[in-house]
């Protein structure tokens, strides 16, 4: 969701540099922009509805704005629709305060009433113009006094960039549940939503926590806590590749990411795998724990919970212990029976998203213990939880997640392997076989990956389908999920996702002639199950597009198949998934979708 950069420098101009940095921000999702900068004193400023290019072309590639230090916004509409006066930056009624806001400010009504009685004028219907108003009503001439005043008023989550006309050689941030790391350069310093945005400038950067205020000038950045104690941070090297943030001769960030995941998945494995035992150190759960463990929770939102769907059946098969999975916006308000001898594993990519982070929260109020699969470090999933366990996917720029549910996926696996043993729930033969198994999943999925043509020739036939269903059992209808999901969301076709065997307690009514349905049929001891799943509904009409192992066929039972490599029933999943996402894509492309930033979707969702 919205995204934040703020620089400054002395010699080069910041107008530019916040385009370009949020340009590499625009994955986050956004449907407005804006760009303020101050010069001797005069804050100036532009915004724009739409994509960042009409911002740029207003202010002739930022040239138009003069200043070496600014602030910089894009904007995913909550408060007020998606308008050029809606957009961040908002100013203080005199001009004197620009604010750009990540987050959603919980009593904006209060204080807004409160500062229309005191005569401000509001112009726009958002939240965070509460904010601007407020910090020129408590100004008395110290800014940092005015911050502080400030976030003790606000309820709710924010990251915070404020430039102030009487300090033209800083400016100062803050953050709350809401991303925002600092960029430390050579006469040069940087906010940002994440490293992405500045990554082109400096690898140095500082994380900073809940309530640490930020005051940024060209050669020093110093951060302080509520009782203006100054604070020593660790600033950390970002070793990411700069072209793990571009597309590099890839048509989209998508198709680029799907291609990563061998790696990415070796990345993952790796180093978790020494002398043939799973080595997990970031994980404190003992043998004990393990064994005491009433129940566990996985939590989490979007593809991640899909991961958690495969985690249902990887975990209770390997450990037998019952395993729940709830989507975190519904975990969280469903007053959930959790408590110290539960284990609640959260998944999320970015580390932020708002109801996963919240659903963290409860669970840890409740004695719950948490362990977290994560894959930006620092972030505040990571930073709340008990035990984290890194994906080692790298950045990932696509809003439909590819490498990131892909290594989310592994290491649900090492964690399953890893505690069945310590339980002795597998014998000591299956855990070497499954290790064995683990280190060759990069590979097949790069063998996998080798069928592209035929998927972008099937895509080619079916990418005028109004409506398309997914079917399987058990781990294949936990992968089927994921397939409907990333079609859906960058091709905007009708998609569902259906437990093969449930079909017909309803929605095989919508069945007719000619309609695709993609029938996963993997799972080896399921297979038969599937098939007469199929015949329903291809009795009805239905065109199947099956998918299975190579060594089975299914030559009269789909009119189209796709094959994957064997392996071990429970780490199908890895390898199922991907022609599903080829699919989509190639879907999508074939309809000209704006496949990396699909229409109302947001990468990271900060919002509840
Ligand atoms: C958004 C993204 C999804 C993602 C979900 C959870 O909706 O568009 O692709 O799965 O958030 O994100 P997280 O960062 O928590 O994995």
């Amino acid at each position: 969701m919205c995204g934040i950069v703020g620089y400054i420098g002395k010699k080069k101009q910041a107008a530019p540099i916040l385009l370009e940095g949020l340009e590499k921000l625009e994955y986050r999702g956004y449907d407005s922009a804006g760009i303020a900068v101050i010069n001797n004193g005069e804050i100036n400023f532009a915004k724009a509805k739409g994509r960042l290019r009409v911002l740029s072309e207003k202010t002739n590639g930022g040239k138009d704005l003069i200043g070496c230090a600014g602030i910089g916004h894009t904007r995913w509409a909550t408060h007020g629709e998606p308008s050029d006066i809606n957009s961040h930056p908002h100013l203080s009624q005199s001009g004197r305060f620009a604010v750009v806001h990540n987050g959603i400010i919980e009593n904006y009504m209060e204080l807004k009433e409160k500062l229309i009685r005191k005569g401000f004028e509001f112009i726009s219907e958002t939240d965070t113009e509460v904010i601007a108003h407020l910090f020129e009503y408590y100004y008395k001439g110290d800014i940092m006094d005015t911050m502080i005043k400030v976030i003790d008023r606000v309820e709710g989550s924010y990251a915070l960039g404020v430039l102030c006309s009487d300090y033209p050689d800083s400016f100062i941030a803050v953050r709350k549940a809401s991303p925002m790391i600092i960029g430390i350069g050579n006469d040069e310093n940087f906010v940002a939503s994440d490293v992405t945005a500045i990554l082109k400038h400096t690898r140095q950067v500082c994380y900073v926590e809940d309530n640490e205020i930020v005051v940024l000038t060209a050669d020093d950045v110093k951060i302080y806590n509520t009782d203006k104690e100054e604070l020593e941070k660790e600033i950390k090297t970002i070793d990411w590749d700069v072209s793990a943030a571009e597309k590099g001769g890839y048509e989209h960030f998508m198709i680029k990411e799907i291609e990563e995941q061998p790696k990415a998945i070796r990345a993952t494995i790796s180093p978790r795998i020494k002398d043939g035992k799973i080595v997990l150190d970031d994980v404190s759960l003992t043998k004990d724990d393990i064994k005491n463990l009433r129940k566990i929770f996985i939590v989490a939102c979007g593809s991640a919970y899909h991961v958690g769907v495969v985690g249902k059946y990887v975990i209770e098969k390997m450990c037998r212990i019952p395993v729940e999975c709830v989507i975190a916006s519904e975990f969280r308000y469903s007053d959930p029976i959790v408590s110290k001898n539960d284990l609640v594993i959260v998944i999320s990519q970015s580390g932020e998203t708002a109801d996963s982070l919240e659903a963290l929260k409860v669970a840890k109020n409740r004695g719950a213990r948490v362990l977290s699969i994560v894959n930006v470090v620092g972030s505040a999933i990571a930073n709340a939880s008990d035990d984290v366990i890194y994906t080692w996917a790298g950045p990932e720029i696509a809003v439909a997640t590819t490498k990131a549910y892909s290594t989310q996926l592994t290491v649900m696996y090492l964690l399953s392997i890893y505690m069945a043993e310590k339980i002795s729930t597998i014998t000591s033969g299956q855990y070497k076989k499954y290790l064995e198994d683990l280190e060759k999943l990069p590979d097949l999925v790069a063998k996998t990956l080798e069928n592209k043509e035929q998927i972008a020739y099937l895509a080619s036939k079916f990418y005028n389908c109004h409506s398309i269903f997914f079917i399987g059992r058990n781990l294949d209808y936990a992968v089927s999920l994921e397939g409907s999901l990333k079609l859906k969301e960058i091709s905007y076709i009708h998609s569902e996702a259906y437990a093969a065997g449930e079909l017909k307690h309803g929605t095989i009514s919508l069945i007719e002639d000619g309609t695709l349905v993609v029938a996963l049929a993997t799972v080896d001891d399921l297979f038969e199950k599937t098939v007469s799943n199929i015949k329903e509904v291809t009795t009805r009409g239905a065109v199947v597009m099956g998918l299975t192992t190579e060594d089975r066929s299914m030559t009269g039972i789909a009119d189209y198949t796709i094959q994957i490599p064997n392996t071990n029933d429970i780490f199908l999943p890895s390898l199922t998934v991907i022609p599903l996402q080829l699919f989509g894509y190639y879907v999508a492309a074939n309809k000209g979708c704006d496949i990396d930033k699909p229409r109302n979707l947001a990468k990271s969702v900060t919002v509840e």
